[in-house]
């Protein structure tokens, strides 16, 4: 299951499941699954995460399927039974797909909910047959010929496959729509991996580099004199507490050591609930300086990244932290040491290959390494299109922290003057409206001082 789906089912649930309290006509949520069979990663993993009695319906019997169907069209579930029922990836595949919608609709109880999402992009992929892709018109036509009310349709921005989602409720026409206001909780949120154990020997801590982070920090405030900067991870508020210009930062769990200052702002919120489920727009000005450091797994990374960029322009200063785990461990997906990088070190790989346009400098920060990107371009949507593809590639199949990052191979020293003064012309840049002239004469230099690539230790 790509990732985008996954968030867009979490979506569904956020916005429709979770806030309607009278869902749940028995106690337990009674949720039927179609197309339930686990290709490496499933719906249920988040649906589980609420109080639920689970039903699983595919033509083929596999893991996470406990009903097979004999006639494709016949689900042998009793009328009127469920609270909430979907599919997912799975219409495509379906010959006569609004036959499969009208059983599902035929299980659901009255006044509850249907999930359907569909690619509306992507290439073949056969399960035993792929027949179709859904345009945005798809769900309202549906919902008419099934006589039911769409609630809310979308088409997801990340591709190849773009999905089509719907969310339906099962009323007469005459019963008017509830509109809920999003749940922005922690309750569907992959665990934050705040904590870790304790005791953990020195050898598994030690980090490397020639400048502290936070000093790395201090000095492209003080150099590029921000107008607006945003942060995604804030915990205790040190280094938001660097800015001193409006700021932004996000995070569902920090646990600040001082009053905010009062020209800061924080999000309570995941990264993508801010950007997903809120009006991330109403909350943010043009971007000068971004820190990327919330959750430390590639996909979240890499989303951050790429929402904020959307809010960055071509004088813009983005810094991902957490590029360089010291040795393997570090660099694992599920927490291990207080010291700890995850897989954010794959966002080089990607953005090297995917966004050759970008100018990035891997700084050798302690202790765990920093990404400057210069060149952030809004309309850019190479990501975008390659996203779901990019990530199977990093996490399925680039397991394995390489040597190369972990001896920090293409580093460049912080300290080098060079930073500082990339730092100084960006922002003049910036005050003069020659931010594209001065990207060119960056990437000269960059490009031309090869032998800074590697600095000796
Ligand atoms: C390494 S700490 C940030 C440290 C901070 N930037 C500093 O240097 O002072 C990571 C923070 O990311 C937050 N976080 C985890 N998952 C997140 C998510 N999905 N969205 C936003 N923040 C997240 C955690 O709650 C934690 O406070």
């Amino acid at each position: 299951m790509h990732v985008s789906s996954l968030d867009n089912f979490r979506i569904c649930l956020k916005k429709f499941v979770v806030p309607d309290s009278n869902l749940a006509s028995e106690g337990k949520l009674r949720v039927v699954e179609i197309g339930s069979a686990d290709f490496n990663g499933s719906y249920r993993e988040i649906v589980d995460m609420l109080d639920c009695e689970y039903t699983g319906v595919d033509l083929e019997p596999g893991l996470g399927v406990s009903v097979v169907l004999e006639d494709p069209y016949v689900i042998p579930l009793p009328d009127a039974s469920y609270d909430l029922v979907y599919s997912g990836q799975t219409f495509e595949h379906a010959e006569f797909f609004w036959k499969t919608f009208d059983e599902m609709c035929r299980i659901t109880k009255d006044g509850g909910l249907l999930i359907v999402i569909v690619p509306s992009g992507g290439d073949v992929h056969r399960y035993p047959v792929d027949c179709y892709r859904f345009m945005p018109d798809a769900m309202a036509a549906l919902a008419n010929q099934a006589g039911i009310q769409l609630l809310d349709s979308w088409t997801s921005d990340f591709g190849p496959w773009h999905d089509a989602v719907g969310v339906f409720r099962k009323l007469s026409p005459d019963n008017p729509i509830i509109n809920f206001e999003p749940d922005l909780s922690l309750k569907l949120a992959q665990p934050v991996q705040n904590t870790f154990p304790d005791n953990v020997p020195e050898e598994v801590e030690h980090g490397a580099g020639t400048e502290d982070c936070y000093d790395f920090l201090i000095r492209a405030h003080q150099l590029l004199k921000p107008r607006f900067y945003t942060e995604i991870g804030v915990e205790y508020g040190n280094s938001l507490r660097l800015a001193d210009c409006p700021a932004l930062g996000i995070d569902p769990a920090p646990q600040l050591t001082a009053p905010l200052n009062p020209r800061h702002k924080i999000s309570l919120t995941t990264s993508d609930d801010f950007f997903m489920l809120t009006d991330a727009a109403s909350q943010l000005e043009p971007i000068d300086l971004s820190y990327i450091d919330g959750m430390h797994q590639i996909e979240f990374a890499l989303k951050d990244f790429m929402h904020m960029e959307r809010f960055c322009h071509a004088g813009s200063v983005v810094i991902v932290d957490d590029i360089y785990p010291a040795h393997a461990l570090q660099g694992e997906r599920i927490r291990q040491s207080r010291y700890w990088t995850g897989d954010v070190w794959k966002i080089i790989n990607i953005l090297e290959n995917v966004r050759p346009d970008l100018i990035l400098l891997p700084l050798d920060t302690s202790p765990t390494g920093s990404l400057l990107v210069l060149g952030l371009d809004p309309k850019n949507n190479a990501l975008w299109e390659k996203y779901d593809i990019m990530l199977d590639w990093c996490i399925n199949f680039m397991t394995e922290t390489p040597d190369e990052i972990v001896q920090r191979t293409k580093r460049f020293d912080p300290l080098d003057p060079l930073i500082s003064h990339i730092f100084t012309m960006i922002r003049h840049g910036r005050e003069t409206g020659t931010e594209l002239a001065t990207l060119a004469k960056i990437r000269t230099i960059v490009s031309g001082s090869l032998p800074r690539k590697v600095v000796a230790s």
